[in-house]
C-alpha cells in the first residue's frame, strides 16, 4: 500500500513533519487547560506519539496507529476519562490554537477542525 495518497489533508499540509509539529503546539495547551489537565497524565510523551500517529492516519496519511495498535475504537479508548461537552469544547478550542499556529492555509485549518469536531463531541460520555 503507499504510503499516502495524493489529495489527502494529510499531503495538503506537508506531510509527517505537519503533523508532528500540530502535535508538538497541541499538547503544551492541553497541558495547560485548567479542565483537561487533570485527565492528562503528566508525562505527555507517550500520549504525543500516539496522536501523532493516529492523527497522520485520520487525515489520509500512513495507518500508523492501527499498524501499531489495532482499530482506533477511539470512543472506547476514551470511555476511562471523564469527557463532558466542556472538555470537548476546551480540547477543539487547543486544537484550533494548535492549527492557528502550524497550518497556514485557513480553509484548511477549518476542514480539520471540522473533521475533528464530530469524534469530539463523540467522546462525550458525561453530562
Ligand atoms: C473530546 C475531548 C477529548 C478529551 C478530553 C481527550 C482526552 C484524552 C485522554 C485523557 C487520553 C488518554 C491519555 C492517557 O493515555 O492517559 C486521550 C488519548 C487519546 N486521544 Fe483523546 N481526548 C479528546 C478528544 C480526542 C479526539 C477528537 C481525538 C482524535 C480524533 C483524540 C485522540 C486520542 C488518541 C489517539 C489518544 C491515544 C489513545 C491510545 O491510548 O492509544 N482524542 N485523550
Amino acid at each position: 500500500m503507499a504510503a499516502s495518497s495524493p489529495g489527502t489533508i494529510y499531503e495538503a499540509i506537508g506531510g509527517a513533519e505537519a503533523v508532528r509539529r500540530l502535535v508538538e503546539a497541541f499538547y503544551p495547551k492541553v497541558q495547560a487547560h485548567p479542565l483537561l489537565s487533570p485527565i492528562f497524565p503528566e508525562d505527555i510523551t507517550p500520549v504525543m506519539e500516539k496522536q501523532y500517529m493516529f492523527l497522520s492516519q485520520f487525515f489520509g496519511g500512513p495507518p500508523l496507529y492501527t499498524e501499531a495498535y489495532g482499530h482506533p475504537m477511539m470512543r472506547a479508548r476514551h470511555l476511562p476519562f471523564p469527557i463532558t461537552p466542556e472538555r470537548a469544547e476546551a480540547w477543539l478550542a487547543c486544537m484550533r490554537q494548535a492549527l492557528e499556529e502550524t497550518v497556514e492555509d485557513e480553509s484548511l485549518r477549518m476542514l480539520m477542525l471540522e473533521r475533528l469536531s464530530g469524534p469530539a463531541y463523540h467522546f462525550v460520555n458525561q453530562p
